[in-house]
């Protein structure tokens, strides 16, 4: 056996037996600076039952773990609660192991989605949603959770347990030795806002909708177990809590400036803009592009009144991380925004009306017709640029 992590029991008879990936720090594009987990889950009953695999790598040390608790063998069944491949990329492997003949639980979608990317004659048994399943002991319900985060996912509720496989949904990339929110405490909160800001923010609706389902059916929660990240047992309601006002997408008397720069003429720029709006009592704060990531700047921008993006003029354009970041703030769609541009140049400036557009295409409400300055901003320059900061706070306050 190896020296991975040994399971760990979440209620009686159901064990984590996922994987830590201590060394991922890039995963699609999101820095994880502090890696991630890929959590599986056993539910030791009449019927053995594997809720999700992990990424292809771990499989076989998510079959090591299981062997700590049964012989793989001997597991009934599977239910892949999402397509994505850090939670499928083991099934062949597991299945292979199990015996490919196991039933495979999953949404209708999953069986589109799963039976596409693997080519494999599994044994799907696609479940509808609210769907009841007995293991004997434990009876599981099945809640369809379509675009929270892919087509196909859905949660898996165990009614005796009051326990929620939610799939990505609660989940934070997060590598360490803790498995549950109370050996974190507060520290766990910036790891899950990130992920939230980061994958779930463009389905913020659907996510206070879903909050009204589980209410109205009355479910209730001892335990969340997402499949990153550490499992909500002490407070499972305080991570629900914190999605209902993330997804609310309420602004702050804050601002952040994110911009890229050439030969720091658009730096000044957003400097003493960031110094305008400081003055005027708004929490707001400069991101370099080529200093932040774009998962932290979007980690920054969820609960911001204005989001000024700057850009110094190249060939014409965007510089290309301004047109990156962009585009991926443009696909999470964050709502309730001030926004304003602002650019450098040389001869031309094209940038500033091409970050407009992006920021009108986001449906940001643009209050300036923006700033552009030629070569190095100058007194008149920077005065134009605290103005401009002191205009975005007077806005900022009256929200
Ligand atoms: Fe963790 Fe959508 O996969």
């Amino acid at each position: 056996m190896g020296e991975q992590m040994k399971p760990i029991e979440i209620a009686k008879g159901i064990y984590w037996v996922g994987a830590i990936d201590w060394n991922i720090r890039d995963f699609h594009g999101y820095s994880t600076y502090q890696g991630t987990t890929y959590n599986s889950y056993l539910i030791m009953d009449k019927k053995i039952t594997l809720i999700d695999t992990v990424k292809k790598e771990f499989a076989d040390e998510l079959l090591e773990n299981i062997s700590r608790i049964v012989d793989p063998k001997k597991i009934d069944c599977v239910i892949s609660n999402h397509t994505e491949m850090d939670h499928s990329g083991g099934l062949p492997r597991v299945m292979h192991k199990i015996g490919e003949d196991k039933p495979l639980f999953c949404s209708r979608m999953g069986h589109k989605n799963l039976s596409h990317h693997f080519q494999e004659k599994w044994n799907y048994n696609p479940v509808e949603d609210g769907g009841e399943m007995n293991l004997g002991r434990r009876n599981l319900v099945f809640l369809e959770t379509r675009m929270l985060h892919w087509p196909d996912s859905m949660f898996t509720y165990v009614k005796e347990d009051k326990l929620l496989f939610s799939s990505d949904a609660f989940g934070q990339h997060y590598a360490g030795l803790e498995r549950f929110d109370d050996q974190m405490g507060e520290a766990i909160m910036p790891h899950a806002l990130k992920y939230f800001a980061n994958i779930l923010l463009l389905y913020s609706p659907l996510i206070l909708k879903l909050v009204d389902k589980v209410t109205e059916m009355g479910l209730s929660f001892n335990t969340i177990c997402p499949d990153h990240g550490i499992i909500w047992r002490k407070d499972p309601g305080k991570i629900i809590k914190a999605y209902v006002e993330w997804s609310d997408q309420k602004p702050k008397k804050k601002a952040v400036v994110i911009y890229d720069t050439m030969w720091q003429s658009t730096k000044k720029m957003a400097e003493a803009i960031v110094a305008a709006l400081g003055e005027e009592g708004v929490d707001a704060k400069p991101m370099n592009l080529r200093s932040c990531h774009r998962s932290d700047i979007m980690t920054e921008v969820i609960d911001a009144g204005a989001v000024i993006v700057g850009s110094p003029t190249l060939n014409n354009g965007l510089f290309p991380t301004v047109s990156d970041f962009l585009t991926y703030m443009k696909g999470l769609r964050p709502k309730n925004k001030i926004g304003a541009a602002f650019c450098s140049y040389g001869w031309s400036g094209e940038a500033m009306n091409l970050i407009n557009k992006e920021l009108e295409a986001m449906k940001f409400e643009i209050i300036d017709p923006g700033l552009k300055i030629q070569y190095v901003p100058d007194k008149e320059g920077l005065q134009a640029c605290h103005e401009l900061g002191k205009k975005i706070a007077q806005r900022i306050s009256g929200l």
